[in-house]
């Protein structure tokens, strides 16, 4: 198949490309765009079959469920079998935003675009292109992260051409994301509001808004017999770079000292390495390391959002240069940080020793 490729800028939106997209949405296509968290392969959530070719562009397994994204909160109504009160306070606060909800479907959802579940995920992103294709397309628009399953989320359009070039009608390049972490799922069927995945949307933020808000115990720990992810896209091992992964947490010093002697032993012994740190440790680093190494900073400890916005990014670099170990230190779990070190130790496949 032949992919459209086009680039557009979320503050000069290309109409004519919009009802380009739209159209190819309608007809039961597949676009992928950008959004404020990662970019996103669209299809219309309301037909069965486009929702399957949704996971057969990806490779990904048919019993995941997707996000239907809306651009106004009239689009909600149809979707779902009701909008509970902590649901509204939740969208009044975060909508548009990085929070997706989870609620229970209406008849009108088919199966297919929810993994076979009576619950619908539902977001409305905050970019203006996300908005302009849903507005004009006139549906909801299933879509999962644009990456191949397995690989981590794409958070520039090359990524996405990267892994989606010949399986899908058209890819909007609208440059990097503002974030670069995918959204908060929250579960809002129950009582007690629950988070399935963490995000820029933080427990506290949240917190602020409904009162109590749990978090899926699953999601915090390595997979286990018996305890199994609410959000079923949480129990695969995602965002997974090519090379052997190892986190190192601890105090600086030590963990810098055991992250170069690793290094530097796999480097002697012909392998490329990357050392994923941040801006503030890189002069622990600086002279001490073997020419097959690679050290990239994440971004600022001062400023974590800016380690969210290039951790993908980074993996993905790694991938490219064929790094083979790669070799990272630990971030703080406050606030955003639960979601940086989620996505980071499901990248190392649990791999995390404590120094
Ligand atoms: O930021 C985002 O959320 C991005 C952008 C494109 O909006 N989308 C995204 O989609 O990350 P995806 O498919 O990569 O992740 C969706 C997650 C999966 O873990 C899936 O299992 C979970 O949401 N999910 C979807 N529907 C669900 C449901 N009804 N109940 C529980 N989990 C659900
Ligand atoms: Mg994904």
């Amino acid at each position: 198949m032949d992919t459209i490729i086009v680039k557009m800028n979320e503050s000069d939106i290309d109409e004519e490309k919009i009802c380009q997209a739209a159209e190819i949405i309608r007809s039961g296509g597949l676009v992928a765009f950008p959004t404020e968290t990662v970019y996103g392969l669209g299809a219309n959530a309301l037909d069965p079959v486009a929702s399957t070719k949704i996971y057969a562009a990806k490779g990904r397994p048919s019993d995941n469920p997707l996000i239907a994204h809306i651009a106004d909160l009239e689009m909600l109504k149809p979707l779902v079998e009701e909008i509970p009160e902590a649901a509204r306070k939740l969208m009044d606060a975060f909508w548009p935003g990085p929070m997706t909800l989870i609620f229970k479907k209406s008849d009108l959802v088919p199966k297919e675009t929810t993994g076979g579940l009576d619950t619908v995920a539902v977001r409305y992103p905050n970019h203006k292109i996300a908005q302009a294709l849903i507005r004009e397309a006139g549906v909801s628009i299933a879509a999962p992260s644009a990456n191949l399953s397995g690989k981590p989320s794409p958070t520039m359009g090359e990524h996405v051409i990267d892994d989606m070039d010949g399986r899908i009608d058209m890819i909007i390049d609208g440059g990097m994301v503002g974030m670069g972490l995918e959204s908060t799922i929250v579960d809002v069927t129950a009582e007690t509001p629950m988070i399935l995945r963490p995000g820029f949307i933080t427990k506290e933020m949240l917190q602020e808004v409904v009162g109590q808000v749990g978090i899926d115990p699953a999601i915090l720990q390595k997979p286990q017999e018996g305890l199994k992810p609410k959000a079923p896209g949480m129990k695969y091992r995602h965002y997974a770079p090519k090379a052997d992964f190892t986190i190192y947490r601890g105090n600086k010093n030590k963990v810098a000292t055991e992250i170069l002697k690793r290094a530097n032993e796999k480097a002697k012994e012909g392998f490329s390495v990357g050392i994923i740190t941040a801006e503030e440790h890189l002069k622990l680093y600086e002279g001490k390391t073997d020419e097959n190494i690679c050290v990239i900073a994440l971004g600022d400890l001062a400023h974590p959002e800016t380690i969210a916005n290039h951790l993908f990014q980074v993996l993905r670099e790694f991938d490219k240069r064929g790094a083979e170990f790669i070799y990272g230190e630990a971030f703080s779990e406050d606030h955003i940080g639960q979601a940086i070190m989620n996505r980071l130790t499901k990248a190392a496949g649990y791999q995390i020793t404590d120094l």
